[in-house]
């Protein structure tokens, strides 16, 4: 006989990504479809909440149909709906959330409301089926393969690092946190973002730096690095103005790579450095790499290398903003018992604890 499973439409729109997944035991990925709005934010050079609003508005329904066909299931087939209610922008996380409400109510199908910031550490156990089975029967289109991490072993040290949010969590349980520290100013993902602004790079930020980067001198400027006090709070704007003053006092041509290289070093030094600080502090078992910004290749490698303990890290497309980490925090939130009403609302701010 089949063991019975939980399959979990995840719905996200909590920023600029209209997303929608289904996710079989809050672990094996059936489809995942992300839209991005990216190219209509590039002409603004960041995000327009209204605009991203009625993106969302336009593009969700597809985006869950698809998800749907992709995973080849049907409404019958899904054992409850997941949706980001926070934090995010406000009128982006409207539109998820009535849709979501919507469907729960339309379809019979209990709704769980999920923290994003949760949904980003969930990500690290998402895998794909593997074996022929799944690539044959197309379910598989578009999925690259994802193998499964370890099982999560606590106490753990999450770093979960976006263009909104700088949080280092100790996770002490499934589902249960204990916030070590967080950004003061800027998340680390917009001091990327603004960063690569002002050298002229595009938008996001993030890859760009990471790109020109490669090819830069990561010593060449000894930019400051905030260790806030030996907390494990985070400050990136004080680095910002360090570069925007060595953009000024630069001649042109701008020595783009070396400024790309020297500032990205200083953001993962501080990074790596207190995940590590918490490591030892704490006893951690394992270390859990969520956010956009974990998608950064000379973070991964610092904390890959100089970690004591294993470090999970997702595929960089379940890094940045997606519906199917959504669907697995939303799973373990539903074996939980929680269940949302249809007066369920948006939380656009709401720590993760
Ligand atoms: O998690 P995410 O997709 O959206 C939020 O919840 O904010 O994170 C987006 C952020 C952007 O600021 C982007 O510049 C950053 O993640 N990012 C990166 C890289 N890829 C994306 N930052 C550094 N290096 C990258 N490779
Ligand atoms: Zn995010």
């Amino acid at each position: 006989m089949r063991r019975s499973q939980t399959r979990i439409l995840g719905i996200e729109t909590s920023c600029d990504e209209t997303a929608a997944a289904v996710v079989v035991d809050g672990e094996l990925l059936e489809s995942n479809v992300v839209a991005t709005q990216i190219e209509m934010h590039q002409r603004y050079g960041g995000v327009v909440p209204e605009a991203a609003a009625r993106g969302h508005l336009t593009g969700l329904v597809p985006v869950i149909e698809a998800a749907l066909q992709r995973a080849g299931c049907d409404w019958g087939d899904l054992d409850a709906v997941a949706v980001t209610r926070g934090p995010g922008l406000a009128p982006a996380l409207l539109v998820g959330l009535n849709v979501a409400k919507g469907l729960s109510f339309a379809r019979g199908l209990p709704l769980v409301g999920v923290n994003h910031l949760e949904g980003h550490v969930y990500a690290n156990w998402l895998h794909t089926h593997g074996g022929p089975t799944s690539a044959e029967d197309g379910r598989a289109r578009a999925l690259p393969p994802v193998a499964a991490a370890p099982a999560a072993q606590f106490p753990l040290v999450a770093l979960i690092v976006s263009g909104g949010h700088s949080d280092l969590v100790l996770m002490e349980d499934q589902l249960r946190y204990r916030r070590l520290g967080r950004t003061v100013d800027d998340a680390a993902g917009e001091a990327f973002d603004k960063v690569a602004r002002m050298l002229g790079l595009g938008f996001p930020g993030g890859p760009q730096i990471q790109r020109v980067a490669a090819q830069g001198d990561p010593t060449r400027f000894p930019l400051p690095r905030a260790w806030m006090r030996d907390s494990y709070d985070f400050s990136f704007s004080g680095l910002k103005t360090a570069v925007l003053r060595e953009i000024e006092r630069l001649k042109e041509p701008l020595p783009v790579s070396d400024l790309a290289a020297s500032f990205q070093e200083a953001v993962v030094d501080v990074l790596a450095t207190k995940t590590l600080q918490a490591v030892h502090e704490f006893g951690a078992r394992q270390v859990a790499l969520a956010g956009g910004v974990a998608a950064n290749a000379r973070l991964r490698e610092r904390l890959q290398r100089e970690s004591p303990v294993p470090v999970l890290i997702p595929p960089v497309w379940l890094c940045t903003d997606n519906a199917a980490m959504i669907a697995a925090a939303g799973y373990r939130r539903f074996q939980a018992g929680e269940r949302g009403g249809l007066d369920l609302d948006i939380a656009p701010v709401w720590p993760i604890a």
